[in-house]
Order: structure tokens, then C-alpha cells, then sequence
């Protein structure tokens, strides 16, 4: 059995690629890096989020695209930054979960608005595919 390289292909020595939603200042960019994958995109809206993520990762080539994730095109993202010989190993994203979380108190938060971004994490799944082969082409 060969040796796969942590954060690497086992194809080959090209490192994994994700992409982070809801990045914030960026800790699970932080856990990506440190296990050798690249992160090709990340996506925060609060300006000082955005400040402190550029700040972090100043020496790497991140594409951090600052904005209301819900006014985004997943599919033209997913175009822009893979395509068939460079797919997305994986996705990473922490939504807010205040209006879901086990620690709410008295079902506060079960209207709160946020609560629907869950559904624009799988919009972003579905159209990246994250290690599915021919990922691009099931997209278009
Ligand atoms: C739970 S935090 C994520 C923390 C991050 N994963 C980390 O490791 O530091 C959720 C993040 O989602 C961002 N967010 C909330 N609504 C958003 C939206 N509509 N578009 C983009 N980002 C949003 C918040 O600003 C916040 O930084």
C-alpha cells in the first residue's frame, strides 16, 4: 500500500483544495493549512472578520471574497476557482448556528433569519462537489 502524504493526493503530491464559507477570522483556514491542504476561497461579510483573515493569511494565495454569501453565485464561484483537473477536495464552512444550537435557551432563536444560511451551505455543495470526479461538469 503506498504512503499518502498528509493533505496530498494519494495520486500524486499536489496538496488538497478547499474552500471555507463563513471563514470569520478564520480558524478552520487556520486547521486547513496546518494539515496541508490549499485554501482557494474563503467567504466572510464583516468587514473587521475580513480585515483580521487577510491579516492571518497575508503569505497565502487565499481568495477571500468579502460580501453577503446569499448574493453570490455558487456555480459561477465554483468556475472561476476549479475545474476538471482542479476539483475541490473538500469544503469547510461554520454557518451562524445561534437559532439551532443544543445551548439556546428557551427555543430562542427559532426565527431567526440566519438560520436559513444552512440552505446556502448546500447551494455551495452542491455546485462545488467537493471530491466528486467531473465535479465541474455535473455544475454547468
Ligand atoms: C460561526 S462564525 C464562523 C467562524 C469560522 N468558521 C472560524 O473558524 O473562525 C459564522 C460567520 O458567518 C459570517 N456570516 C454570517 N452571515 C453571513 C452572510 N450572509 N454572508 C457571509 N458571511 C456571513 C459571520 O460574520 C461569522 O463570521
Amino acid at each position: 500500500m503506498g504512503v499518502v502524504k498528509k493533505g496530498k493526493h494519494s495520486s500524486g503530491q499536489s496538496p488538497l483544495a478547499c474552500i471555507d464559507l463563513f471563514a470569520g477570522a478564520g480558524g478552520f483556514s487556520l486547521a486547513a493549512h496546518r494539515a496541508g491542504l490549499t485554501v482557494k476561497l474563503a467567504i466572510e461579510r464583516d468587514k473587521h472578520a475580513c480585515t483580521t483573515y487577510r491579516y492571518n493569511f497575508r503569505r497565502r494565495k487565499t481568495v477571500l471574497e468579502e460580501g453577503d454569501i446569499t448574493e453570490m453565485s455558487p456555480r459561477a464561484l465554483a468556475r472561476r476557482h476549479f475545474d476538471q483537473d482542479n476539483i475541490c477536495d473538500l469544503l469547510l464552512g461554520g454557518p451562524p448556528c445561534q437559532g439551532f444550537s443544543i445551548h439556546r435557551i428557551n427555543d430562542a432563536g427559532v426565527e431567526d433569519p440566519r438560520n436559513h444560511l444552512i440552505h446556502t451551505y448546500f447551494d455551495f455543495v452542491r455546485a462545488f462537489r467537493p471530491s466528486q470526479p467531473n465535479s465541474m461538469s455535473r455544475a454547468a
